[in-house]
């Protein structure tokens, strides 16, 4: 495995980052995942057009621009020999002393990390997954705001680890409004009455690019789509639930706590094989990162 940091190729064991670095030290640091099918990287440009946000909402001046980027993510699957690959782009604010003032570091750490994408059991998209609506908050926008795809995800990871220990697959945060906000790595929809529901950005999340696609794609369906706050009764209430990632797609939810919402209704069907037919579609325009 070769993986790239600031434009050299190590092998895995030899891919290291100084203990100095500030991704390390703070979690001062942006990423994004990204999922290439058949050598195909999957909505490349929103994804580097999100990293782009996110570093210039914490004031981080990437070391490559678009094309740059672009190359670089496609020299990483061919140096690794990928097709169907699982990407981490990972932008730390860099080495430097220990301090928390940025100009302390004046080169970010570049990452690119791909290996061979594992599907997701077919059971899961088969029968639904559980989630958990757990008690810890999503960050209220006005302090670390969930826009940004930030490297600093202890507040994610505390609601992961409440949503294992409720024995779920995802847990689903709530904001400071009591609203349903979204998954540790995951957007939210519902559907109710064949209307398809999503928290709006303003609820504090992250804007999710497979969210976009989906609310695209519903309304090519003719599904009406509403970006509104709904409660987490609301949520246990809905006709269909699924949570979107780039990784996991669409993905079926049967139970949200004790609450049985049922196996993958029509909705979720039609969006995950019109999801299906998005992926195939750009793959047979042979748009490809190279
Ligand atoms: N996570 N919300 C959060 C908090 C996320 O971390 C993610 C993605 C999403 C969905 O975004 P997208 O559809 O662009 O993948 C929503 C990625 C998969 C991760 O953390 O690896």
């Amino acid at each position: 495995m070769q993986i790239y940091i600031n434009g050299t190729f190590y092998p895995k064991e030899e891919a290291k980052v100084s203990v100095f670095d500030h991704g390390y030290l703070y979690g001062d640091g942006i990423y994004e995942t990204l999922r290439a099918y058949d050598g195909y990287v999957f909505h490349l440009e929103e994804h580097i057009e999100r990293l782009e946000h996110s570093a210039k909402l914490m004031e981080i001046t990437l070391p490559l621009e678009e094309n740059g980027i672009m190359k670089a993510i496609s020299d990483t699957l061919a140096g690794n020999g990928l097709k169907d690959a699982y990407i981490r782009v990972s932008v730390s604010r860099g080495t430097g002393e220990i301090g928390l003032d940025p100009e302390l570091c004046p080169v970010p750490t570049f990452v690119i990390i791909a290996k061979q994408f594992v599907d997701y059991p077919t059971e899961l998209y088969e029968k639904g997954v559980k989630i958990a609506v757990v008690e810890t908050r999503r960050n209220h926008p006005e302090t670390l705001n969930p826009a940004i795809k930030s490297t600093n995800f202890l507040n994610n990871i505390f609601a992961k680890m409440e949503a294992k220990k409720a024995g779920a697959f995802e847990g689903i945060m709530l904001n400071h409004a009591n609203f349903v906000a979204e998954g540790t790595i995951s957007n939210v929809f519902m559907v109710k009455n064949g209307e398809l529901l999503t928290p709006p950005l303003i609820a504090g999340i992250l804007e999710g690019v497979t969210r976009g696609l989906v609310i695209e794609l519903a309304e090519k369906l003719e599904i009406k789509v509403y970006e509104e706050m709904f409660s987490e009764a609301a949520l246990k209430d809905a006709d269909e639930v699924f949570i979107t990632n780039t990784t996991m797609e669409i993905m079926p939810v049967r139970e949200v706590d004790d609450k049985t919402i049922g196996a993958p209704g029509r909705v979720t069907k039609m969006l995950a094989e019109a999801y299906r037919q998005e992926v195939l579609r750009a793959l047979k325009m042979g748009i490809r990162a190279d």
